[in-house]
Parts: C-alpha cells; structure tokens; sequence
C-alpha cells in the first residue's frame, strides 16, 4: 500500500483486482464471496453487464456539462426517483454525507422560514450520518467527532428508539425544526427502528411543523426489501430524504429528496455541486433502478433475507454466544455477546467479506442479485468462522 495515501483507514491486506457477481479476485488471483458489498454499495453485484453497459455507452457519448445547463439523465432520474419514493424534488450530490448536508441545510432554511435564529436538529445516539463537518456533529458516537471541535451546533440528542425523549424534549425546547433518524441504524449495530417509532416521528412533526428527515444511504435501493426503509411503514411519508450508496451500485451519486413544503425551500444560488448529477452517474443510477424493477429484486432481498436468517438461526440455536440476528431485508446483524472485531480478519484469511460494527456486531450486507445457492455458502461459511472462533475463544478462557 503506498506511504503517500493519508492514513484514514485501517486497511485489511488485500488489494482486489477483478469482480463478478458476488465475488471478487485479488492480485494473487484468490476467489473472495463478498458479503459486504463496499458497505452497501454494489447491490447489484460485481461488474454487472447492464451497468458496464451503461457506463461505457454514457462514457461514449457525454460524461460531463454542468449544473447551469440542462441534463437529460439527471431529469430522467429525479422523475424516476420520484415515482418510486412518492417525494417530489431531488437534489444530486456525490456521496451520503453531502446529502446529509443538504438535508440539514433545508431543516435550517425551514427554521428560518418559521422565524427561528437558532434551529436545532433532534438527532439520535449511535446514529451515523457522514463525515463532513456537520454530518460528524449529526452522528451519535464520539469517536468520530474527537479532534474536531468545535463541532458544528444545532444538534440535540435522544436515544435512538426512544419516542417519549423526542416528547421531553419538544417540551423542552421551542427552536427545534427537524429530526434526523436512520430506518435501520447500520453503523450503530444494525439496529432497526423499534414498531410504532417511524410513525410516531412523523406524528410529532406534523404536531410541531419539524421536517421529518430520514437518512436511507445504507437502507435505501431495496436494501431492505422495500425501495426505501420508511416504505415499512405504510403510509408514510418523510419531507426529506437522503440517499446514497446503492443509488450508483459504485459510481458516486447521492441524493437529497424532498416532498411538499420541504420541496421548494431551495432557491438559485442557495445550494449547488460541480459534479452533482452529472449525465454518467444519473444514467447509471438510472439502469440500477431499471434492473431492480426488471429483476424483481425487493421481492428477492426478501426471499434471501428470510432464506440467509433462517439459515443463521438454525445454524447458531443453542450457541450462547449469539445473543440475537436482527436487521431488515438484506441488512443483517449477528450479536455476539462479546468484542468480535478480529472476526473480520479471520473471515477475510476464509476468503469471506463482512464487517463488524459497534464492537459486537458482525454485519453482512450481500448482494441483491445472489443466487440461493450463494446465498447458503455465505451462511455455510460464515457460521464455520464464527464456531471455531468460539471454540478457540473458549479454549483460551479456560486456559
Ligand atoms: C446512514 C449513513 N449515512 C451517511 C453515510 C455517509 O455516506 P458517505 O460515506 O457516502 O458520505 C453513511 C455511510 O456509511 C451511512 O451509513
């Protein structure tokens, strides 16, 4: 790994060079199943022929213009975006945490529409919403706020599930605008929203005049089963959402979605992005909605899901140390009762991609588009590296 790079990213020691589907190669040709998919990105998989398609016919034809002309693609895709999500404008960025930012800049456009000089945005504990300067004062872990002070103001913070701390504090407080809450926390330890909490969000902000703000970059694209995590719930409705991720299966593109009065509080001039949008990453965004639709894959991640859990509880019943498998759709958490963190590492040497989060959470994030029988070598696989951890954790406990 080059010296040049910043030191940001404690690096696993492998460098992929090639992938299909679920599975990738590295440089010394070894087979990877990736159950990761780059933390929710490639949810269509490695190399997808329709999406190479699109991006070597769009590279042909016109990559780049700008924002301050018209961009066929980018109509395209705010049209489609919105049919399936039921929000009525969209704002492109390149990445989750700016369209947090966009976001939170619409919440403050809100406050000040309302008379407000000092908003304050209700955001949750273990959240996470990026890295930029604001999105780190928004995330809920100290860890990735340390060093960076002062950080951002206008945050307040509850427990994340918690409807009655949302109450105390609108008795409390009279400036805030907004709340920002993940459908499921994927950071914070795959945690999905508790029954009831979604729905009383949006029965709060309609009592208060808040904006309710959802961030879908790891939940949204069919992550979850539906196209979007708030789509569990039925019949509601956010003013804003954010979505990233999944959106390009890899190409950079975000996107800040807004739906009635939330809608049209940007003006010329208020917010902008050199790269946002551009005429590549729309088309591609594009054909990823197209294929999901064409393949049937929200119905599919359901199917996998219950298929890879199923498989996973029968596997682990009994084992004291798995305290729970939760998650939604392909969104999925194993609770370990301990740190697991050097998991990851083992599963990699196994030739298996997952991740843990919240020290204690193995995450695995598979690919929309595996087949059952991939679908059973994740579970096959994965169990046997969790069981033999065990056992030699067990071992050195008794030693
Ligand atoms: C829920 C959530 N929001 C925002 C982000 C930030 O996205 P990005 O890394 O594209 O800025 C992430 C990334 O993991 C995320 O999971």
């Amino acid at each position: 790994m080059s010296t040049h790079l910043m030191s940001t990213y404690n690096r696993q020691p492998v460098t992929f060079v090639r992938g299909e589907g679920v599975r990738l190669w590295d440089e010394q040709d070894r087979e990877y199943l990736d159950a990761l998919c780059g933390i929710a990105v490639t949810g269509l998989g490695h190399a997808h022929p329709d999406i190479s398609d699109a991006i070597c016919e769009q590279a042909r034809t016109l990559i780049h213009t700008s924002n301050v002309y018209g961009v066929h693609w980018q109509s395209r895709l705010a049209d489609r975006l919105a049919a399936i999500s039921g929000m009525d404008r969209v704002f492109f960025s390149n990445s989750g945490a700016e369209a947090n930012e966009a976001a939170i800049k619409l919440a403050r456009l809100h406050a000040h529409n309302r008379q407000i000089d000092d908003p304050q945005i209700l955001v949750m504990e273990t959240s996470f919403h990026g890295r930029t300067l604001a999105t780190l004062a928004a995330t809920g872990n100290p860890a990735i706020q340390k060093g960076f002070e002062p950080l951002v103001g206008g945050f307040l913070r509850v427990p994340y599930g918690d409807l009655a701390a949302i109450e105390q504090m609108a008795a409390k407080h009279d400036n805030i605008v907004a709340v920002l809450v993940e459908p499921v926390q994927g950071e914070g330890g795959v945690r999905p929203a508790p029954m009831g909490y979604l729905g009383g969000i949006r029965a709060l902000c309609d009592r208060y005049d808040w904006l309710m703000m959802v961030d879908e970059v790891q939940t949204g694209m069919g992550r979850t089963g539906h196209w979007f995590g708030f789509q569990h719930v039925d019949g509601l409705l956010p003013d804003v959402m954010s979505l990233a991720k999944g959106l390009g299966n890899g190409v950079p593109i975000g996107a800040c979605l807004a739906a009635g009065k939330a809608a049209n509080l940007f003006a010329p001039g208020n917010h902008g992005s050199t790269f946002g949008g551009n005429p590549l990453v729309c088309r591609v965004a594009h054909t990823v909605i197209a294929v999901i639709e064409r393949d049937q894959l929200l119905q599919r991640a359901v199917t996998l899901s219950t298929r890879i859990r199923t498989g996973l509880a029968a596997e682990f019943s009994g084992e004291p140390a798995i305290v729970e498998i939760r998650g939604l759709g392909l969104l999925i958490g194993i609770v370990l009762d301990r740190p697991c963190g050097e998991l990851v590492r083992r599963a990699l040497d196994a030739g298996l991609l997952i991740n843990v989060t919240a020290n204690s959470v193995i995450r695995i994030l598979p690919p929309l588009v595996l087949s059952d029988a991939e679908a059973d070598e994740i579970v096959t696989r994965l169990v046997r590296i969790v069981r033999d951890w065990l056992a030699e954790n067990a071992e050195q406990v008794s030693d």
